[in-house]
């Protein structure tokens, strides 16, 4: 029997409260604990993706629970101030290091499902003393905040685990203020693969079957209202599928 998008959707948030709970991600050796993280190799996901001057300025289970593909921070420019929003903000590690890089008079918010990854964001952010940030809960196809709010949306590794991507990509759209920007890191397919190919490469709850292709995003960046998209292959993370930066400006 097929899958419905609800049960789908429960299966990525358990798999994400166990990962929150199992107090581990992935291995340097590119191994995972409980089946916590993304599947990839050896540095693909995960800590290995920021250098050590970000990872030495956290606390270790800050960094440890780092599940990403990439690293936002380092993309997104990111100004005294502003207000950054984290989409399945997981343990905080993106929405730590964006609060710190928009200063006291900027907000950092992250936005996730599980209850498990926020209490843990939560917690990291209290042992990381940093005071902007709020972690709230819901779901990104329909994300709590109000139109034209946030600066920059963040996101690392998520999109592709979303049920219904229009819906994410316009809800995007509907938070960012003219002008406002994107940074997001996620794997991302080469055109040339089918979703039955992408299916067959890895899971859907381990961010390879869900992925868009290139294509897709950047067609569905453009319609939702968004100039200057890029979608810029970093790393393959298996045949055909890449970690990638995805960046685009907001009309105004
Ligand atoms: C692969 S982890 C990445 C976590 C974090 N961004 C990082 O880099 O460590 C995916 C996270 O997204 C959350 N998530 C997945 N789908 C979501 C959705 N539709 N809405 C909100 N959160 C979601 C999961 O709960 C989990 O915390």
């Amino acid at each position: 029997m097929a899958t419905t998008a609800d049960e789908l959707r429960e299966q990525v948030r358990a798999r994400y409260a166990a990962a929150a709970t199992g107090g581990c991600g992935c291995n340097d050796d590119g191994s995972c604990c409980g089946n916590a993280c993304c599947e990839g190799g050896a540095g693909d996901f995960g800590e290995a993706l920021y250098d050590r001057t970000q990872r030495d300025a956290l606390p270790e289970a800050t960094v440890l629970a780092s599940l990403g593909c990439g690293n936002p921070t380092a993309v997104a420019e990111l100004r005294e101030g502003e207000t950054v929003l984290d989409l399945g903000s997981g343990g905080g590690i993106d929405v730590i290091l964006s609060a710190r890089r928009v200063g006291p008079t900027g907000t950092a918010y992250g936005l996730d499902m599980t209850d498990e990854m926020l209490a843990l964001a939560r917690r990291n952010a209290a042992d990381a003393d940093v005071r902007n940030v709020h972690f709230l809960k819901g779901v990104i196809e329909a994300i709590p905040l109000p139109a034209e709010s946030v600066d920059v949306v963040i996101s690392n590794c998520v999109i592709n685990l979303s049920v219904d991507k229009p819906a994410v990509l316009a809800e995007i759209a509907r938070v960012v203020k003219p002008g406002g920007r994107i940074g997001i890191s996620d794997v991302v397919a080469e055109d040339r693969l089918s979703a039955g190919e992408r299916a067959e490469r890895g899971s859907y709850v381990g961010c390879i079957a869900g992925a868009l292709s290139q294509g897709e995003y950047e067609a569905g960046l453009e319609a939702a209202g968004f100039e200057r998209v890029s979608v810029e292959f970093t790393h393959e993370v298996a045949d055909g599928m890449h970690g990638a930066i995805v960046r685009g400006v907001k009309a105004r």
